[in-house]
């Protein structure tokens, strides 16, 4: 497969196709994570809130793949943002995860309640100790990633939110790019809701895909980096089919889309579930 890659701060480049674990089970995490390695994915999205990450480690530990060929990310949950619990969530994540650093670090979720001054302050000594290469947030509205931005020392190198063809959010998208924040697209596939649109479903037709690989061509071609997530390797291999082009006047049919319909990013969050993190 041919991933293109984007540049982040650090120098690193970071694959624009990436694994998502989100929900999982442990037999669901191994076998997935062993598909995505031996279809060439370089790219693995995990958390501390996704309590897989022991697994993860475990999966890549007994791969042929070297440490420096998988880019890794992990997220620090939304409730341990104070200074001292951000390098203590990074320090157990890289225990669990068997390795000695992370490609990328996010703030999971913002919180209101935590300064994100001091957030960041601990992911800069965190940066600085050589444990993270690149950080960066993930759900921040355009409001939140300008403060992030004003506010830290070292580049916000990536926001990942939810973004899909009926969740494209153009305000938010544009003020990453004049901010040189790359876009990673959670719950790209709206989990299943849009493979039933009428343009997916004609154009995976006239294509020959599925549904879920032209809406992975669509993401990468519009710039940001899906981060689809499967429990079945047989679709964790298609997801990773992206030696064929989509033409761009059918890119445009999907662009317009849109219909301002998250799936898990709603205006009322619910706050209450672990990956949330911020009850407390
Ligand atoms: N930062 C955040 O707050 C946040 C929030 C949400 C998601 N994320 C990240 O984004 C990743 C993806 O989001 P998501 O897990 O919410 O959902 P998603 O990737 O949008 O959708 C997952 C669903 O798509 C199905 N699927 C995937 N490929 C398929 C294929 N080729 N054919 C048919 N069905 C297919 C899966 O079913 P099968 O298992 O049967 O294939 C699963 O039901 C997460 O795992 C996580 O890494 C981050």
């Amino acid at each position: 497969m041919t991933v293109p890659t984007k540049t982040l701060p650090s120098g690193a480049e970071l694959p624009a196709l990436g694994l998502g674990t989100y929900d999982l089970d442990d037999d669901e995490t191994a076998d997935s994570v062993r598909a995505a390695l031996d279809a060439d994915y370089a790219h693995i999205d995990t958390a501390e809130g996704y309590r897989n990450e022991a697994v993860i480690g475990e999966a890549l530990a007994a791969s042929d793949v070297d440490r420096d060929d998988v880019f890794l990310t992990s997220k620090v949950l939304a409730k341990n943002l104070n200074y001292e619990s951000v390098i203590e969530s990074c320090e157990a994540s890289l225990d669990r995860l068997g390795t000695d650093y992370l490609d990328l670090y996010l703030i999971h979720w913002p919180n209101p309640a935590i300064s994100l001054r001091e957030t960041l302050q601990a992911m800069a000594e965190l940066r600085e100790r050589g444990l993270v290469r690149d950080i960066g947030v993930s759900n921040f509205s355009a409001y939140q990633l300008s403060c992030a931005h004003h506010i830290s020392d070292v580049p916000i190198a990536v926001n990942q939110i939810e973004f899909h063809p009926w969740f494209q959010r153009p305000d938010l998208v544009d003020y990453c790019r004049e901010t040189d924040t790359v876009i990673e697209a959670a719950a790209p596939l709206a989990r299943t809701d849009v493979f039933g649109d009428e343009v997916v479903a004609e154009l995976a037709e006239q294509y020959d895909k599925h549904p879920a690989q032209v809406i992975i061509r669509w993401a990468i071609d519009r710039g940001v980096v899906p981060l689809p997530r499967s429990s079945t390797p047989e679709h964790v291999r298609a997801n990773a089919d992206l030696d064929w082009e989509l033409d761009e006047a059918d890119r445009r049919r999907l662009d317009g889309r849109d219909r301002d319909a998250p799936v898990y990013d709603t205006p009322a969050r619910d706050w209450t579930s672990d990956v949330y993190g911020i009850e407390q």
